[in-house]
């Protein structure tokens, strides 16, 4: 009777506080791990050809992602509303051609919008491939050009921590994301390049439902998504798609050449819009670690018990089940890069960035390959993790580079090498 407290404390208490283990860095003590294989059906039967894998095996692996994973996506109720604000400014010094445009996201004004930022080579005769991405802060952050409006943000409340507010972005945000961004590479190589702010679609704090387009799709008498509807991840994810809408629309933009990008958390986000939207003609995934492209499986960096309770927003309900059970997840990264075969996929690690696992965001590349083999493509060929600065690219491309967690202007020339590699241009 004596522990009858501190028992009652221990199952009160948060279960972070109580057993997250500490991240190990330690690669002997990863431990065995058995992928779920991406070629057997859940009956059972071995996925025999092309046919099987698109008829049967991918319909499963994407309901799993959903169910289990990152929560359905709603589709949406109606057309988006597309509004030009800015139809052709001069940018760039006349290299580029800018364009800004509000993308109400229900079809309805007012409503949730993003606004989207886009830039094009000025000397573009023909429809032109634009690399898409959602970026972490307003269109102004993407170059120091003046004539970007500062949209307001959403930040953490400087005077209670615990919530947030949406406030106008002082001047220092301009061009802050420049480096991540290389609109001068990207506009000389010939491509476009499409950004909006992410929070625009959702901000990125747990409880931030009412903010989030996510709102707008509640079910009559519902307050929350269901236990395997959509997390916030599943909402960036879907004004990706938004935004595609609105390239298909565009003459200047060859809709069919669209490489979508994303760092980080928004390379989750890349990696799941990309499985579930085939208008993605290339996507790639830089730095996106835990939830990502690094098998959840293998014990080093962030783990799925750490990225649920550090961010209980990002995924759906059910996946929190896996946070003590990650063995019995019936996916893994592997199968997420899988559902964007057979399209080219690029999955980027920084030597540095140990948090996001580099060796098992290679990983899940190369089980990844077995299934683009299937569809008469090629995977990494290799299952020996490549050295610092040197890519590989076949349909499935990947490389190490020096340095932290972060896109830098070496990540941008080999996925301009990529993209024009499988755009032939
Ligand atoms: C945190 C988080 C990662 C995420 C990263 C980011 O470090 O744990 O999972 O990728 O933020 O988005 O920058």
């Amino acid at each position: 009777m004596r522990h009858l407290p501190a028992l009652l404390f221990l199952c009160l208490a948060p279960l972070s506080a109580q057993t997250v283990p500490e991240a190990n860095y330690d690669e002997s003590k990863v431990g065995s791990y058995t992928l779920p294989d991406p070629l057997t059906l859940a009956s059972g039967k071995p996925v025999a050809d092309a046919a099987d894998w698109n008829r049967l095996r991918r319909p499963e692996i994407l309901r799993l992602f959903e169910d289990q994973v990152f929560g359905r996506t709603v589709a949406p109720a109606g057309k988006p509303l597309f509004e030009v604000t800015e139809a052709a400014g001069k940018a760039l010094d006349g290299k580029a051609t800018r364009r800004q445009v509000t993308i109400w996201l229900t079809g309805r004004k007012p409503g949730p919008k993003l606004d989207l930022i886009l830039y094009l080579p000025a000397s573009a005769a023909s429809p032109v491939p634009v690399f898409v991405g959602l970026g972490f802060r307003p269109n102004a952050s993407v170059s120091s050009d003046p004539a970007v409006p500062l949209a307001s943000d959403w930040t953490r409340d400087p005077n209670d921590k615990t919530s947030y507010v949406k406030a106008p972005s002082p001047e220092s945000v301009r061009g802050s994301a420049a480096a991540r961004w290389q609109l001068d590479k990207i506009i000389a190589a010939g491509f476009g390049l499409a950004h909006a702010n992410y929070q625009d679609i959702e901000p990125d704090f747990a409880g931030a439902l009412k903010d989030s387009v996510r709102q707008a799709y509640l079910r009559p008498g519902q307050t929350q998504p269901a236990a395997n509807e959509w997390g916030a991840i599943g909402a960036w994810s879907w004004g990706l798609s938004r935004i595609v809408d609105y390239l298909a629309t565009d003459k200047s933009v060859d809709s069919s050449k669209l490489a979508l990008i994303g760092h980080s958390r928004l390379g989750k986000t890349a990696l799941w819009a990309g499985a579930q939207d085939t208008r993605f003609a290339i996507v790639i995934s830089n730095d996106s670690g835990e939830g990502g492209a690094a098998l959840a499986r293998r014990n080093y960096g962030e783990t799925l018990f750490r990225i649920n309770t550090a961010f209980p927003h990002w995924f759906c309900a059910n996946y929190k089940a896996y946070n003590q059970a990650v063995d019995k997840l019936p996916v893994d990264a592997h199968m997420l890069i899988a559902l964007i075969a057979p399209r080219p996929v690029y999955v980027a690690s920084a030597e540095e960035d140990k948090w996001a696992d580099p060796r098992g965001e290679f990983l899940s590349a190369v089980s990844a390959g077995r299934v683009y083999s299937l569809l008469g493509k090629k995977g990494l060929g290799t299952d020996q993790m490549p050295p610092i600065h040197q890519p590989i690219m076949n349909t499935i491309g990947y490389h190490i580079r020096a340095g932290k967690h972060d896109v830098t202007a070496y990540d941008w020339d080999q996925y301009i090498k990529f993209a024009r590699m499988h755009f032939s241009r």
